[in-house]
């Protein structure tokens, strides 16, 4: 089957600008997210509101009248599941997050989106991230560019990268509290802090983070905890806009001869590591990430 993503894109545009107008006048008119906030699993850094049911459910009942064949897995539909696991086939599967940045969402800090990736052959393909608050409407597809409102990413160029000590880092705290977790994470800051670079930065969203490193305007971003509905969609985005996203460690099975800014990612592996484009080149590129994975320390990720 052959499937033509820019129209695929033409489609699902609409969709997500409506879920967005829907998130911006809960976000500004606050009542129905003082009204329905709740914790999930009794953890009280993990929320959900009536906002991210609903926009789920409806992106879930538009995309599959409008493709049929396609699969699904969002946010809220697989913790509402048993399993509460995120199985992705070689189907075509829509992978969503219907607000990403909950907590800000609920806080009233504008750095909220809906994040929806298409995933063929496990592979993201096509990316939309769309900010309502600050009305930024990110997009990206595979081998054809990514781009912030009409304009093509990077935003920012022609900044050097010429070592760690000059870049500006995200990363998040995630919502798993296990003092374990806690203490390896805190760890991994020190190590990266002390370098030292310039800034960490902390925004709560995973998919905004990815769309900043895009933009150029943050170089690098690790995170423990992510879950494929966090990172789809800011797959293709950052990889279009010259990124490079791997996981935390290099599999035993990768080949020497593969660059470190080459090697795959997987989106269900729960953690994200990534870096802008950098005018220095893939190897540069490489040699950056493994100045930070060299420091990282690797843990388990308690189930959320
Ligand atoms: C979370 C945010 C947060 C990140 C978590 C994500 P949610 O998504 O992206 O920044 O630290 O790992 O799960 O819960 O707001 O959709």
């Amino acid at each position: 089957m052959s499937l033509n993503y820019e129209e695929i894109l033409e489609k699902v545009k609409p969709i997500v600008l409506e879920a967005g107008k829907f998130i911006k006048e809960a976000f500004d008119s606050r009542e129905i997210i003082n009204k329905t906030v709740e914790i999930k699993d009794g953890n009280s850094a993990d929320l959900v509101t009536e906002v991210d049911k609903k926009v789920e459910q409806s992106l879930n009942k538009k995309l599959k009248e409008l493709f049929p064949t396609f699969l699904f897995v969002g946010e809220e539909t697989v913790s509402a599941s048993p399993t509460k696991k995120c199985n992705i086939t070689d189907q075509p599967t829509w992978v969503i997050d219907p607000v990403d940045g909950t907590t800000n969402f609920v806080h009233g800090f504008p750095f909220v989106c809906i994040s929806v990736g298409l995933v063929v052959k496990k592979d993201p393909v096509m990316g939309i991230i769309y900010n309502p608050v600050l009305n930024n409407f990110y997009s990206g597809i595979k081998g054809k560019g990514s781009f912030v409102d009409g304009k093509k990413l990077p935003l920012i160029k022609n900044t050097p990268l010429k070592s760690l000590k000059e870049s500006m880092i995200f990363t998040e705290y995630g919502a798993d509290r296990n003092p374990d977790s806690v203490d390896n994470k805190l760890t991994n800051i020190k190590n990266i802090i002390t370098t030292p670079i310039h800034a960490i930065r902390s925004m709560g969203s995973c998919a905004m983070n990815m769309c900043y490193v895009a933009r150029g305007s943050a170089d690098l971003y690790y995170e423990i905890g992510v879950h494929a509905w966090d990172v789809a969609a800011g797959v293709v985005i950052l990889r279009e806009a010259g990124g490079a996203i791997i996981n935390w460690k290099r599999d035993d099975n990768i080949g020497k001869d593969v660059m470190v800014a080459d090697e795959p990612y997987d989106i269900c592996r729960r953690h994200i590591f990534c870096i802008r484009g950098v005018i220095e080149g893939k190897e540069h590129q490489s040699k950056l990430l493994q100045e930070i994975r060299d420091k990282l320390i690797d843990f388990p990720i308690e189930s959320e």
